[in-house]
């Protein structure tokens, strides 16, 4: 029997080799990032993150938990490649493909669902008919066949982040970097979409790196939830998932569910004073 958390001992977390159950899309697979001794300092001398080791399993979806301004979407968006480490670096294993959703949808109003979601496939100069075949299937993935000649005034918000995750999904990425994609959704579509999400990710493979400060939801994804402490931020503990996917909407009453739920709640309550 295996412990179910990994505590860091300072000089680096390690990637988790407890083996995954056959189905599992992280099962028996190579690492896809490393993070070695990453650190942020911006511009005006805030100190966002410390020094962090970090590494992800192809396949694994990963969760990096704690409370707002700990340094998550400087982590992410160094991982993203969109900014630099002060310090240290992050490698890809191979030119994997990337793609990015945030809080916000960012579609543009004066486009259709299906002008939307093409988008980046535009910006990639993807030829036309293969095109048309990725977004029909992106569109289907996250259902909203049916809507491609509506504009996203008349989507609900739930829709929107189905069309904002189409755009990413057109892709076709190996690593999906999310940054509370969530956070703006109500309980309800939230929980609906965590599960589409899931199901979107078994069906495509994809690398899964997710920002969230709600811990139920980074419990129910994730295979690991990377508790992150506040200013300057560091990685403080690091919870293995053990609950087998697919998962189910039973998962979120059961009784170990909870009690995993209740301990990653006393650690963030510990690094928050
Ligand atoms: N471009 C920036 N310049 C200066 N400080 C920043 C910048 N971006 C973020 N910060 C600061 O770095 C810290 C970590 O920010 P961030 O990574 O956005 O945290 P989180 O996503 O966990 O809320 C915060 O104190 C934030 O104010
Ligand atoms: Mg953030």
């Amino acid at each position: 029997m295996h412990s179910t958390e990994e505590r860091l001992n300072g000089t680096g977390a390690t990637g988790p080799d407890a083996g995954r159950a056959p189905g599992d899309p992280a099962s028996g697979a190579v690492d896809r990032i490393e993070v070695a001794g990453a650190s942020k300092v911006y511009p005006n001398g805030t100190v966002a993150l410390t020094p962090v080791d970090l590494t992800v399993r192809d396949g694994e979806f990963v969760s990096l938990l704690g409370p707002s301004g700990c340094g998550k979407s400087t982590l992410l968006r160094i991982i993203a490649g969109l900014i630099d480490p002060s310090e240290g670096g992050v490698s890809i294993n191979g030119d994997a493909q990337r793609a990015f959703v945030f809080q916000d949808p960012t579609l543009l109003p004066w486009r259709t669902v299906d002008s939307n979601a093409r988008l980046l496939l535009e910006l990639e100069n993807i030829p036309r008919a293969e095109r048309d075949a990725r977004v029909a299937e992106a569109l289907e993935m996250v259902g909203l066949a049916g809507f491609e000649k509506s504009y996203p005034r008349g989507l609900s918000g739930g829709m929107r982040m189905r069309l904002s995750l189409a755009r990413a999904l057109a892709l076709r990425p190996e690593l999906f970097l999310m940054d509370e994609p969530f956070s703006a959704l109500d309980e309800i579509t939230r929980e609906v979409m965590q599960a589409e999400l899931l199901r979107i990710w078994q069906e495509s493979g994809f690398t899964s790196v997710f920002v969230t400060h709600n811990l139920y939801e980074a419990v129910f994804l994730s295979h690991r939830v990377v508790v992150m402490s506040p200013r300057p931020g560091r990685i403080e503990r690091i919870f293995e998932i053990p609950f087998a996917y697919p998962r189910t909407e039973e998962l979120r009453s059961d009784p170990e569910f909870m009690r995993l739920s209740q301990e990653i709640s006393d650690c963030l309550r510990e690094v928050s004073q």
